[in-house]
């Protein structure tokens, strides 16, 4: 069954940038080792067009492979559209939803974007809609906060990479929820990252 699911590489205590990110320092001072583990193992990963090769350790490539065969559309914020100046037109995920105040120039026949004004409990179901059968991947820190705010989010893969940023993205930011259950669906260490995997208990 089709589900929300959140991805992210994550620093041990809790960021997803380090300070001064921004479109000239996409994941902030210190913040690019987050993907050492993307480019440190010996088995090859496209993700898109828009995407360098990453080279990744065989058990990452096997929860990757897992994770972009399930995938059936993604979900982001806009500073992060902003600061990945757009993936140069080719998202790690098609079709990519934008939760944005404002819409703005992609828009053309056969852009792989559609900018939601709406919020995002609109912008997930438009990207339900587009995944069919498949999940929805939201992939930004602000989204996932706000999707476990209005219980829409299934499972939570976190990628834990070994560093502390100390400041500036966090994570679990702004949860205004009862404490939230979840179960363990994996932990698997890999080279130079750990990943981990949750089920959202309703
Ligand atoms: N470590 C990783 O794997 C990873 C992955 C992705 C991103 N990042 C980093 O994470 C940082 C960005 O994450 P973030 O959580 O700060 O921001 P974000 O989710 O990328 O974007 C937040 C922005 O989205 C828009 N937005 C969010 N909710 C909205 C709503 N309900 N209605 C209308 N607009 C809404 C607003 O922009 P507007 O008001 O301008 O429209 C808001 O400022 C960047 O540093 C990026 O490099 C890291």
């Amino acid at each position: 069954m089709r589900k929300v699911v959140f991805n992210i590489t994550v620093s041990l205590d809790g960021f997803v940038a380090g300070p001064n990110d921004g479109p000239d320092n996409g994941l902030g001072d210190g913040g690019d080792a987050l993907f050492n583990w993307y480019f440190s193992g010996d088995t090859e990963v496209k993700i898109s067009e828009g995407t360098p090769m990453l080279k990744v350790s065989r058990q990452s490539a096997k929860v990757m492979k897992e994770a972009f065969e399930t995938c059936g559309a993604g979900v982001w914020g806009r500073r992060t559209f902003d600061i990945a100046h757009a993936w140069g037109g080719h998202p790690p995920i098609t079709p990519s939803f934008i939760v944005t105040h404002v819409s703005q120039e992609w828009v053309y026949e056969g852009s792989p974007f559609t900018f939601v004004t709406d919020g995002v409990e609109s912008a997930i179901r438009q990207a339900q809609e587009a995944a069919g059968d498949k999940n929805v991947v939201v992939c930004t820190a602000s989204i996932l906060q706000q999707c476990l705010n209005a219980g829409l989010m299934d499972e939570i893969y976190i990628d834990v990479a070994p560093i502390l940023l100390g400041k500036r993205v966090r994570l679990f930011d702004h949860l205004n929820t009862e404490p939230i259950q979840l179960e363990r669906i994996h932990v698997i260490a890999a080279p130079g990252v750990t990943h981990f995997g949750f089920r959202v208990v309703k």
